[in-house]
């Protein structure tokens, strides 16, 4: 079969499309027609991301594609349209074998390359919004990196989970148009976000920041909550992780609040479940938008992981693996 992998680890160049036999193990097996890409695969070719596999190693955590075999006990079976996660590698392939509990069914209003786009950060994002973040209805969201995978899923979702106002941040003005298109209700650049906020909201800040970027905007972050707000930190893509003062905390009562959700899944035995089954009802009744994801061919599988890593994706990254 065909396949994206890392052959060493010094970034996005060292992915390459190669023939190489086809995975064996137990489990669903899966003709994948496309792939998720995500800013952690640019840290896994740089060895710099918490799972640390060794090279070769074929890339990819997402899925979209067609069930070939599965076991008796498991809930898909031949011929079913699946979406599935890998967790976290081995889906940039003509064939992955995944746990029977990763893979579930695709709604029919949902393409392959959309729906290989969509679980890793709508899952996180829905688990954010709503255990970690406590979003109440008529609450507001900022996010950042707007313009991202975790950002335009924050934008698709978090009106239909109650927000009645979600502000984008992003770095360029072209970006600003893949966050509006996204369902942005309001657009400001990251230079100056601060103010352009209290601006927006007379003052007084939003209810929840939900965070991927990290690094120095950190503390306008959390000038920018308003009393009783949450940040959440989902990601480190600026590179520094900050830190916080406390003080912050209790002069405004506000909260810094962790969104790991992969380890909540690996504690929560029926968390991923729940979680789709929110997400698939609103897919499948056309509520919730499906990814508007930009496609490479598998043989550009490198180019669509440094889009990731050099800033310049628009929107979610999928690979397409078969036509
Ligand atoms: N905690 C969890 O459970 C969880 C789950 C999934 C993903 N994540 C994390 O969430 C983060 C975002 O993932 P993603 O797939 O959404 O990434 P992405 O599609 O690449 O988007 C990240 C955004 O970060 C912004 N950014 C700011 N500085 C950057 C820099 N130096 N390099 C690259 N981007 C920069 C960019 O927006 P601007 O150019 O507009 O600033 C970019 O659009 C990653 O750190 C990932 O590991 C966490």
């Amino acid at each position: 079969m065909r396949a994206a992998r890392v052959i060493r680890l010094d970034g996005p160049d060292a992915i390459e499309v190669a023939e190489v036999d086809e995975p064996s193990g137990d489990g669903v097996v899966v003709e994948v027609h496309a792939a998720g890409a995500a800013f952690p695969d640019a840290l896994l070719t740089r060895g710099l991301y918490q799972y640390r596999p060794e090279p070769p190693f074929v890339l990819g955590a997402e899925i979209a594609g067609v069930v070939r075999s599965a076991p008796d006990n498991a809930h898909v079976k031949a011929g079913d349209r699946v979406v599935g996660l890998t967790m976290l590698s081995g889906g940039m392939a003509e064939v992955a074998i995944l746990q029977p509990d990763r893979v579930f069914k695709l709604p029919d209003n949902v393409s392959f390359e959309a729906g290989a786009g969509l679980l890793f950060n709508d899952l996180t994002v829905y688990f954010a919004l709503t255990v970690r973040g406590r979003l109440a209805q008529g609450e507001t969201v900022l996010v950042h990196g707007a313009a991202g995978g975790i950002g335009t899923s924050t934008l698709r979702l978090a009106s239909l989970l109650g927000a009645s106002r979600s502000i984008a941040v992003v770095s360029t003005e072209e970006k600003a148009d893949v966050a509006t298109a996204a369902g942005a209700t309001d657009v400001v650049l990251a230079d100056g976000f601060k103010d352009a906020v209290k601006e927006l909201t007379g003052g007084r800040g939003v209810d929840v920041v939900l965070d991927p970027v990290g690094g120095d905007r950190f503390t306008d972050s959390l000038r920018s909550l308003a009393p009783g707000g949450r940040l959440l930190v989902v990601g480190f893509t600026g590179g520094d992780i900050p830190t916080v003062k406390v003080n912050r905390l209790l002069l405004n009562n506000i909260d810094v609040v962790g969104v790991g959700w992969g380890a909540w899944t690996a504690t929560h035995p029926n968390a991923l479940a729940e979680q789709w089954a929110g997400l698939e009802k609103l897919l499948s009744s056309g509520r919730l938008a499906a990814p508007n994801p930009e496609v490479y061919p598998l043989e550009q599988a490198a180019a669509a992981v440094a889009s990731l890593e050099n800033r310049t994706a628009k929107g979610k990254v999928v690979v397409r693996v078969r036509d």
